[in-house]
């Protein structure tokens, strides 16, 4: 009995000891690993983003964002590899991604902490008027505004990707051209969302033989996922500007197809005007928002003025306190973006035809004025708000994409052929579409379009003439360093898209994979109605509603963000849900 009473004892001793040894152990282990590598997320999130501790590319194409990052492993810069991403996604994205449409590029050059906008929008042809889409009636010609050669504005996305590399990057031109030529000559796999998007424009691309032959396949049924997808001619048109820089797009053979292709069908866009088309570097439009400093794109986009201007309006409230999407945090949202885009319609055009008041516009003292306008507990009526001129309608289809290199250079690029395959018009033997971004100016002051919005008399047709868009690519920086990028496609949305990112992110704390997910509303001013989308608590709809908005679900989601972040030592990716075919990308 004693010797068992005996092994009993040592059992429970040495048990005692195993234990104590293990907890040690463990502890030993957490505090080491802890010491040794900190957690860099929030494992407590419901969104994470993609982490790296190189450079990072977002666009809404994973092959292309792959094409980024494989450009900065090559010892690319982030302008190297935006320029690769950019012509990858004219391949890989093409309802969006182009060589025939126009956009925004912010650079950020870490060395010499300097921010450029660079402003590659399409122009007005020379021939074009103010009456152009007008019938003999003075009435707009919808048609001819939007699907017709005559909506095409001189195309600026081949100049504005060759002038930023030519400028601010490294590589030489034909190797970040490289991918994109080996994925329209090799041909690409038809993922769902391309099936998908070329299923929606079916109409509008069959219209035209070039299109057919080029998004269909050779039988003339659709492309289906799975399906093995070559773009021979575009393959070539690339070839061309891998060696001729921008004149292998605006003078030469594809310029000829680009005139004939004009003069065939009532086009304006000539010889001059392609090889007179200009990029133009200008100082971006930046605000300071709750200690970070906002910088952004300027006129002729409205994106930057408007999103410094909401903000400057909003940080005079603690919203945090308010709670995220709560009815009295979107009240003084919806109230906020009802006068940012009232005064967008009577005063943005482009600043070299038509002065825009940007400093009065983004001056802390005049949203001072509007916030103290904002009644706290009920709706404004947009009628009695600004009277004067509406804004003009604005297509959903844009794309975005951000890089971020690990020597700390950001770019931020939004570019677009206006509406989804832009007006299905092909250039016959050049492989790519034209925009429809003539569409973007207001055809007739005073005249509502199909959406019922009117446009202004700043944003006119004039030869030369840039539309007015409201492209939003933006950098914020905290205490000189960026610490975040992010922007959108959407039209009308992409502003309040961003200005919702940076509100998430900077006041609620949100990662930016959350600060994408997080349902989104948006007004513009007119129609005078809240879009919302899924998500949105219905009783918080419900209070919105006692206030006197006119809640209405969203028949489309609203943005879709490409957003990177840096604590200096990581960078962050995050691709909006919101579009399945697209990725963060980590520099391998
Ligand atoms: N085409 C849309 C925009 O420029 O905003």
């Amino acid at each position: 009995m004693s010797t068992i009473n005996y092994t009993s004892w040592v059992t429970s001793v040495l048990t005692l000891l195993y234990r104590s040894f293990l907890f040690l152990a463990c502890l030993s282990i957490s505090y080491s690993a802890s010491a040794q590598a900190p957690a860099i997320i929030d494992y407590g999130s419901r969104f994470h983003p993609v982490v790296s501790d190189r450079g990072m590319v977002v666009s809404q194409s994973l092959l292309a964002s792959q094409i980024g990052a494989s450009i900065l492993s090559q010892g690319g810069n982030a302008i190297d590899a935006a320029v690769a991403t950019g012509f990858a996604l004219a391949v890989t994205l093409p309802q969006a991604g182009n060589i025939g449409g126009g956009g925004f590029m912010l650079v950020y050059l870490a060395e010499q902490q300097r921010t450029i906008a660079i402003d590659y929008r399409e122009i007005a042809p020379r021939s074009a008027d103010k009456n152009l889409f007008l019938d003999e009636l003075g009435e707009v010609n919808e048609a001819k505004a939007r699907f017709s050669h005559a909506a095409a504005g001189v195309p600026g996305s081949v100049a504005g990707l060759v002038h930023a590399l030519e400028s601010y990057g490294n590589l030489p031109l034909a190797t970040v051209l490289k991918p994109a030529i080996a994925l329209a000559e090799n041909g690409i796999t038809v993922t769902q969302p391309l099936a998908y998007s070329l299923a929606h424009a079916e109409q509008r691309l069959r219209k035209w033989p070039a299109s057919e032959g080029y998004f269909f396949r050779k039988d003339g049924s659709m492309l289906r996922p799975g399906d093995h997808w070559q773009q021979h001619d575009l393959a070539v048109t690339l070839g061309k500007i891998a060696k001729q820089g921008r004149d292998g797009f605006y003078k030469g053979s594809v310029a000829d197809k680009i005139v004939a292709e004009m003069n065939q069908h009532g086009g304006l866009i000539s010889l001059e005007d392609l090889a007179n088309y200009q990029v133009i570097e200008r100082k971006p439009v930046t605000g300071t928002y709750r200690g970070y400093t906002v910088s952004a794109m300027p006129p002729p986009s409205s994106g930057g003025v408007h999103l410094v201007q909401m903000l400057n309006i909003l940080e005079g409230w603690e919203l945090n306190k308010l709670g995220h999407n709560s009815a009295d945090y979107l009240h003084r949202l919806i109230e906020t973006m009802r006068r940012a885009y009232a005064d967008r319609s009577e005063y943005l055009g482009d600043p070299d035809f038509h002065p825009v008041p940007v400093a009065r516009l983004i001056d802390k003292d005049y949203a001072q004025v509007l916030r103290e306008g904002i009644n706290l507990n009920k709706a404004s009526l947009s009628s009695e708000i600004a009277p004067g001129l509406k804004a003009p309608y604005e297509s959903p289809q844009t794309t975005h994409f951000s890089v971020w290199d690990d020597t700390g250079n950001v770019v931020s690029n939004t570019y677009t052929l206006n509406f989804s395959y832009g007006s299905g018009i092909s250039i016959s033997g050049a492989g790519f579409l034209l925009n429809n971004e003539m569409d973007d100016f207001s055809a007739k002051p005073g005249a509502p379009n199909a959406y019922g919005l009117i446009g202004g008399v700043a944003n006119a047709i004039e030869p030369g003439k840039r539309p007015l868009s409201s492209m939003t690519p933006t950098i914020v920086f905290q205490q000189g360093r960026p610490v975040f990028t992010t922007g959108s496609p959407g039209g009308s949305t992409i502003i309040n898209t961003v200005l919702q990112t940076v509100l998430n992110i900077v006041d609620f704390e949100m990662n930016i994979a959350e600060a994408a997910a997080a349902p989104r509303i948006h007004h513009q001013w007119q129609p005078d109605k809240v879009f919302v989308e899924p998500g949105l608590n219905s009783d918080t709809q419900g209070l919105l509603s006692a206030k006197g908005h006119k809640i209405v679900p969203s028949t489309r989601v609203i943005g879709r963000t490409q957003t990177i972040s840096s604590d200096g030592s990581h960078t962050y990716g995050a691709n909006d849900t919101r579009w399945p075919g697209g990725g963060a990308v980590a520099q391998p």
